[in-house]
């Protein structure tokens, strides 16, 4: 099939490649001349395990190409919104300029028929309000929300766990076909796939972040208490996971989530619902919000007091800047975050991560950054692990100590073996356990 992809950001680029990979004939539309030239050229603009590897290959293939010019989109059958709905700068609900502009510059180039399919995480109520326009100019909307993982970003869009059709009462039939040709491989090995109307498809996405957030602010709730009457959250979270009807993922107590999706999806999720006159039904993302920051300043706290109330001018390894491992990204990063809190009480911080230094260099050019875990280790007086990154999992305790000035550690993602640390001479402290 003959498609295109309106946004080569995160969303967009992974889908474009993604799609050519499975023999669709794909150009990626985007304003942005350096990251047209970049992803031409088969480089990616950020980091994506696997990513490369696709584009390089369909782009060898001629599938898939990339253009600032929307004209060059014109013959193709399925148009796919995936651009950016970043957090409004006044901060509350979703910016959607961007998939207005995605539209608005496509529209004169719509061939009678076309399909256009919004991805793009969007406030409920937005694909009814784009139908008209795109009616008018003789197409037709279908909302395919993305579910994709940071990390894992090829293998879901490639093998989603479930399909999600949001398409028109009068043409559900044939849309749906549609997106059943494009995603064929998917519908092959029979992923479950639910063709709705356009508002439930927009709310599957929203509800599904905010429930994923929801459960994480929970345990990180309990680990609140744990701390309190020294309880373990990790025993308790592995005892409530062996209820199928609860199941064990994203039940992780820690410094909590950040990134590009789940913050902002929250926020904008109460934002709407506050505009829709149902504030009160998600009343609670409020506090799921609240938890998760809270403990970010737990960990600040933690750090403080491990250095008796005075981190001024004292050396603190932060290993992890990313929001989460596997990705250079640092947007609404925990890590990054309590790097630049500890750095603004006046503690020498060092940190290091894998792949997330440029991103955070870009934002806080003011801290330090280290080349090797090793060296953020080098003479630090309390150790924070943020990222649970492999190669930090992997620390040997016995060797860590030795490069350390005080052997004290603090496990933001609970990933450490407390036994092995402590029998190594290591003040151990984790989140709620
Ligand atoms: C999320 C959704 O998972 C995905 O379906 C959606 O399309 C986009 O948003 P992503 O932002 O890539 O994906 O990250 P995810 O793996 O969900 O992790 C989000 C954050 O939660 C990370 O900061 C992670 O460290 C944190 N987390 C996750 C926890 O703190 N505890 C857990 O148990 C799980």
């Amino acid at each position: 099939m003959k498609l295109s992809v309106f946004g080569c950001g995160y969303l967009g680029a992974v889908h474009a490649a993604a799609m050519a990979s499975l023999g669709h004939d794909v150009v990626g539309i985007d304003p942005v001349a350096d990251k047209i030239a970049m992803l031409s050229a088969g480089r990616t603009p950020f980091f994506e395990p696997g990513l490369p590897e696709i584009l390089t290959a369909s782009l060898a293939t001629g599938r898939l190409r990339f253009s600032t010019d929307p004209a060059e989109a014109a013959d193709a059958d399925v148009h796919f919104i995936g651009v950016g709905t970043p957090q409004r700068r006044d901060g509350a609900g979703a910016d959607l300029t961007y998939v207005d502009q995605a539209v608005a510059d496509l529209l004169p180039h719509l061939k009678p028929g076309a399909l256009v399919v919004g991805k793009s995480t969007v406030p409920v109520g937005t694909a009814a309000r784009l139908a008209e326009p795109i009616a008018r100019a003789g197409g037709r909307l279908a909302w395919n929300p993305e579910f994709l993982r940071e990390g894992y970003a090829v293998k879901d869009t490639i093998e989603p766990d479930r399909l999600v059709y949001g398409v028109a009462d009068a043409s559900r039939e044939q849309d749906a076909a549609i997106l059943d040709e494009v995603y064929a491989s998917a519908i092959a090995a029979r992923t479950p796939r639910i063709a709705t109307d356009y508002a439930t498809a927009e709310l599957v996405k929203v509800a599904a972040n905010s429930f994923l957030a929801t459960k994480i602010s929970f345990i990180n709730a309990m680990a609140e208490i744990a701390e309190v009457v020294g309880a373990d959250v990790t025993q308790l979270a592995d005892a409530l996971g062996h209820d199928s009807r609860i199941g064990r993922r994203f039940l992780n107590a820690g410094v909590g989530f950040g990134g590009g999706c789940l913050p902002k999806d929250i926020r904008a999720f109460a934002a709407r619902a506050e505009e829709l006159g149902r504030g009160e039904s998600v009343a609670f993302l409020k506090q799921v919000d609240e938890i998760n920051l809270r403990r970010r300043q737990r960990m600040v706290d933690l750090v403080v007091d491990s250095l008796g109330g005075r981190p001024h001018g004292r050396r603190v390894a932060v290993l992890g800047l990313a929001f989460k491992p596997y990705s250079d990204d640092v947007r609404d990063s925990p890590a990054l975050d309590i790097a630049v809190r500890l750095h603004g009480l006046g503690a020498v911080v060092v940190s290091h991560d894998p792949e997330a230094i440029p991103n955070s260099r870009l934002l806080h050019p003011q801290l330090a950054y280290a080349t090797s875990a090793e060296d953020a280790l080098e003479g630090a007086e309390v150790v924070v692990l943020v990222t649970e990154w492999n190669a930090y999992r992997e620390l040997d305790p016995v060797e860590t100590a030795a490069r350390v000035a005080r052997p004290v550690i603090l496990d933001g993602r609970n990933v450490l073996d407390p036994v092995a640390w402590r029998a190594a001479g290591w003040n151990y402290t984790g989140m709620g356990r």
